[in-house]
């Protein structure tokens, strides 16, 4: 077989979008694009403001080459590389980087301990453990968004007596890792739904390392989640939050929680513009590094 070739070019988002239809009647065999905005797990590389990074994969030095010089001629892109794809075992080197982390709720207690299966780290007290083993989808904890979830999760919903009750909805799941957060911190019935329907079979086996959360997987929009909850995780960008900021504010329960990430500090007025004109209340927003997380309380009908 053909050794495999990979070609890495950076163009404005909107040739992006031309390219990719070109790449495949070049004969590419896959493509991955990278846009500046996007949430990426740490460590990895985004392309410079207003550029998208895409890599095609080609079958044979020929065809690569061919495709490189077509594209090289096109006003707007630059050709970064063409090399042989890696044969790096990229499920090994993401384990070699990945530690255990802390989270932290009110006052700096102990919250959760994210780990991975071959990790021994015992909890401190106070600790619920969550176990992650995802390979590629996002939700590994490690990402500032999600820290900022968790923790204001941990810093709100502390009275068991009140969670013992209610129903919550974690959309834009990954890994579920935020829908099995609240699960094991005592929600009995939690939702976890995503668009992509790879990231709900992740997060299937995800959740069968963590035997001891109960979360109802659905892959699909807001308007397939059944019945109103009280409080909702949506880790997302800005654009799909403002989008979906009147659909959020029907499905909560009012006074309920929402708590909304996936947005850069600079955007977060935007996005608590949005969910004010929605009807949310701002209770709460936190930061780490340049992201943003805000803790919304739903219209009171
Ligand atoms: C940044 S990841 C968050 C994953 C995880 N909740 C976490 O906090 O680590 C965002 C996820 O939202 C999903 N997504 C994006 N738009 C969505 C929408 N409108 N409805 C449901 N899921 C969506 C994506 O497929 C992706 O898995």
């Amino acid at each position: 077989m053909s050794e495999w070739q990979v070609l890495h070019v950076e163009a404005a988002p909107d040739l992006a979008d031309l390219i990719e239809a070109d790449l495949w009647e070049l004969g590419c065999g896959g493509i991955e694009r990278r846009d500046a905005d996007q949430l990426v797990e740490k460590g990895a590389a985004l392309p410079p403001a207003g550029k998208s990074w895409l890599w095609a994969s080609f079958e044979g030095a020929a065809a690569a080459a061919g495709a490189r010089d077509v594209l090289a001629a096109r006003e707007g892109v630059v050709i970064l590389s063409l090399q042989p794809a890696p044969q790096q075992d990229w499920s090994s080197s993401w384990r070699d980087r990945f530690t255990p982390h802390h989270i932290r709720g009110k006052n700096g207690d102990p919250a959760f301990l994210v780990r991975a299966p071959w990790h021994q780290e015992p909890p401190a007290p106070g600790e619920t453990v969550i176990i992650i083993n995802p390979g590629m989808a996002f939700g590994t904890g490690e990402h500032e968004t999600t820290r900022l979830c968790l923790r204001a999760f941990a810093e709100r919903a502390q009275d068991a007596g009140v969670l013992s009750a209610q129903r919550w909805l974690d959309l834009g799941c990954g890994t579920a890792i935020l829908a099995m957060a609240a699960n094991l911190r005592g929600v009995p019935r939690v939702v976890g739904m995503d668009i992509d329907p790879d990231a709900i079979r992740v997060a299937r086996e995800v959740l069968e390392d963590n035997p001891g959360a109960r979360v109802e997987l659905i892959a699909g929009e807001l308007q397939d989640a059944p019945g109103e909850f009280h409080g909702v995780f949506a880790n997302i960008l800005l654009g799909p939050l403002k989008e979906l900021a009147p659909g959020l504010a029907k499905k909560i329960t009012p006074g309920g929680l929402l708590i909304a990430s996936g947005v850069l500090n600079h955007q977060a007025g935007e996005l608590i513009g949005a969910m004010a004109d929605a009807g949310f209340r701002l209770l709460d927003h936190l930061t780490e590094g340049e992201w943003s997380c805000c803790v919304f309380s739903a219209p009171e009908g």
